[in-house]
Parts: structure tokens; C-alpha cells; sequence
């Protein structure tokens, strides 16, 4: 019998090891503090607050009018795994059998960590990360191993690539890497790109790539794809979608790429989990690579404005130390100092905010690891009034916490 009063004992023990998304979490509360009346600003969910452009909606409601709403192949249907394709190809050489089209990046992640992970394999994650590599890598029966990033003040994080050749073990069976990167805002350069490329080859080991915020570049960042190495299929199990660039977040899709060969396999799972993604997100998501790419280009330039304002709003916060993001639309500050003075943990100071001050952001621990106790995460995924009142409320709840 399956008495619901006892989870421990009925459900697969691994349940009780994975987490889930503090950003849904914090939107619940969110949602709860506004539905009575409290004026919250959110940084929590990583969702751009733009519409999904108009073109693509058209052509979402067309597949619908023409009644294009049944099952596809699992893989996709062939006319969006050959425009994703078409849109790899400024990174490198995708063949469309190389596509698996998924209902969103997670779904790409879940697939190909767990047709690639085995039971007591080590996954090098660095630390901080988006908290699913971990999750699903527990599923798998694999082991998480974090290995912190590098961080330098004002410059922000980058990868450290002497601790992750350090950590390698006869276990070791790939690494993630996520560029640009949720939650630091860091994009790993050409020269972090080749050498993590590199150990994959010496050591033989897969990289778990995730490149969803491929678009979300602000400068000069010297980012390169996985996807630009000749030997790709050797190495490279890489994740891309449309939630972020395209601001479509609730279609769910995205897209898995591996080599030819274990395509088939891929594809039995997929069908067990999902059968395929939505018929007419797909025929939507045609339309958004081919088509016109201005709102896209108009919404990251407002992102880069955005994030502009906030880093200069928040040099008025004492113990916060701010940095330019350079890709993803993230801030990740140290909040080191203001949690020395004020004798509060990164939680406790989260729930100061949102309780007293009205403004969300998500503690860095929730990614999901150790580094991130001394951030918080700020997403500037929303209006430039919310960031101009949101980060003035975080200076004041700073200039109070500082002062005692
Ligand atoms: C790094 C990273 N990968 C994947 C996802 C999931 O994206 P999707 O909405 O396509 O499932 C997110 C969403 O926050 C993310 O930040």
C-alpha cells in the first residue's frame, strides 16, 4: 500500500536528495505578498519580461487555425531541427539528425545527462551553477562534484581550470559547463573555452554544455560555442533553447545536439518521457530563427542598459560590491560585507528584503552549492522602473543594515 503519510518509505530514496527551483519557490511568495496588496518588486525568476515577439505568436496561431495540434516526430519536426541547424551554423557544422527538439532546455538537460551518466560516475559542476546539472546527475545515480569557480574582486567569476584538472578522478565522466553563465553573469572566454576542450580530449570526457544564453552578450566577452571545435562529436553534448532569447519561457522548447550515432538511443528515451514538444511551439519556433531577429536585438540592448543602471544604483550600497555582468541577465554580487555587519546569513538577508523592503532577489546558495553564500542573484529580466525602484529599496535596506 501506498500510505501517503510515509513518503520516506515509498518513494525512491534518490526523491529525497534533489531539490528544486528556489526561483519558483520565491515566485510563489512573491505571488502571495502581492495578492495582498504589497507592491514587490521581483530579481528572482530568470524570465525576460518581454512579450514573445508578435511574428512568432502569428505563426504559432496559424499552425493552430490550420489545425497542426497533433503528435510529431519526437526529434522535431524536420523544417525546425533544419533552421536550428541553420542557426548552429555560425558556430560551427550541426547536421539536423544531429537535433533532438525537446519541451525546453530542461528537458535537453534531463535527457542527456541521463543517457550519458552511469550509476557512480563523478559529474564536474562548477560552483556556483544553475541548480538542475546536480539534480538530475543525482537521478542518474551519478555523483556531483563541485569545483569552485574563481573570483576576483570587481571582475567577477571565471572558471578555474587548475582545480578542475585537479579534481578529475578514474570516475570522472564529464563536466558542465553553462556560458554565458546563470548565476554569475560570467562569459567564459575563447582561452577558458579551448582549455576545458582540451582536458575533455587528454582525459577523454564528455562537456555537458549548455549555451542558452548564447544571445545575451554585452561588450567585447571573447565568447566561443563548444559547437566551433572540428571534434565536437567526440566531447560535446550541448543544450540550447528559445525561453530566453526569444522570451518564450512558458512554450517549452528547446533542443539537445549530439553525434549521429546515439541519436536513436536519445530518442527512446525522449518518447518515454515527453512523445515530443508542442506541434505548434515547434512550427513557432521555426519562425523565430528565421525570422526578423530585431526584438530580439532590441531586448538585449535594453538588458545591457538595464544592467548598466543597476550596477550604478547599487555603488550607493554599502557592504554590496557590484560588477558588470558580461552575458546571461544576472547580477551577482558579494554581499560579504553587509552579512559580516549586520551578523545575517544570505538567507536571513533574502528575507529581509522581501519581507521589510519589498524587493526580491535569490540567495546564492540556491546554486546550490557553497560558493554562492556570500551572493545574491539579481535578475534584470524586468522593467527599468522596477530596477530603479527595486535596486534603490536594496540600498536602503543596506544603508540601514550597515549602520546597525
Ligand atoms: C542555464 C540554464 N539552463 C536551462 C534553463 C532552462 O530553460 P528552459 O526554460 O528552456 O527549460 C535555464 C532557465 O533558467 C537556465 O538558466
Amino acid at each position: 500500500m501506498l500510505y501517503v503519510e510515509t513518503p520516506t518509505k515509498v518513494l525512491n530514496p534518490v526523491m529525497h536528495e534533489i531539490m528544486g527551483e528556489t526561483a519558483f519557490t520565491f515566485l510563489a511568495k512573491v505571488n502571495e505578498l502581492r495578492s495582498k496588496g504589497r507592491d514587490v518588486v521581483s530579481f528572482g525568476i530568470g524570465q525576460p519580461d518581454f512579450p514573445t515577439p508578435l511574428h512568432i505568436r502569428e505563426a504559432a496561431k496559424k499552425a493552430l487555425d490550420e489545425g497542426f495540434t497533433g503528435y510529431t516526430e519526437t526529434a522535431g519536426i524536420p523544417e525546425l531541427r533544419e533552421a536550428i541547424s541553420e542557426y548552429l551554423s555560425r558556430y560551427g557544422k550541426v547536421s539536423p539528425n544531429e537535433v533532438v527538439v525537446t519541451t525546453g532546455a530542461k528537458t535537453a538537460i534531463f535527457i542527456g545527462l541521463l543517457a550519458y551518466l552511469r550509476p557512480g560516475d563523478e559529474l564536474l559542476i562548477p560552483d556556483p551553477s544553475y541548480y538542475a546539472y546536480s539534480q538530475i546527475a543525482k537521478v542518474a545515480g551519478a555523483k556531483p562534484v563541485f569545483v569552485p569557480m574563481k573570483f576576483e574582486e570587481g571582475n567577477g567569476f571565471s572558471l578555474d581550470i587548475d582545480e578542475i584538472e585537479a579534481r578529475i578522478t578514474n570516475k570522472t565522466r564529464g563536466i558542465v559547463i553553462n556560458n554565458p553563465h546563470n548565476p554569475t553573469g560570467a562569459v567564459f572566454d575563447k582561452d577558458q573555452v579551448e582549455a576545458i576542450m582540451e582536458i575533455a580530449r587528454k582525459r577523454n570526457l564528455i562537456v555537458f554544455v549548455d549555451e542558452i544564453y548564447d544571445n545575451f552578450l554585452y561588450g567585447e566577452t571573447g565568447f566561443k560555442s563548444f559547437l566551433s571545435f572540428d571534434d565536437w562529436r567526440d566531447h560535446v553534448v550541448y543544450v540550447n533553447g528559445f525561453s530566453k532569447t526569444f522570451s518564450m519561457t512558458g512554450w517549452r522548447l528547446g533542443y539537445l545536439v549530439a553525434r549521429e550515432e546515439v541519436i536513436p538511443r536519445l530518442l527512446d528515451l525522449a518518447v518515454s518521457v515527453y512523445s515530443c514538444a508542442c506541434s505548434f511551439a515547434q512550427k513557432a519556433g521555426v519562425e523565430a530563427l528565421r525570422g526578423d531577429w530585431t526584438p530580439v536585438k532590441e531586448m538585449i540592448n535594453e538588458f545591457e542598459r538595464r544592467a548598466k543602471r543597476l550596477y550604478e544604483i547599487l555603488q550607493e550600497a554599502p557592504g554590496i560590491e557590484a560588477y558588470m555582468p558580461k552575458g546571461a541577465f544576472y547580477m551577482f554580487p558579494r554581499v560579504k560585507g553587509l552579512l559580516e555587519k549586520s551578523g545575517l546569513d544570505v538567507h536571513k538577508l533574502v528575507e529581509k528584503l522581501l519581507y521589510d523592503y519589498d524587493v526580491l532577489v535569490l540567495p546564492g546558495t540556491s546554486f546550490p552549492e557553497k560558493v554562492g553564500k556570500d551572493f545574491v542573484r539579481i535578475s534584470f529580466a524586468t522593467s527599468m522602473s522596477d530596477i530603479e525602484k527595486g535596486a534603490s529599496r536594496i540600498v536602503k535596506a543596506a544603508k540601514d543594515l550597515y549602520m546597525g
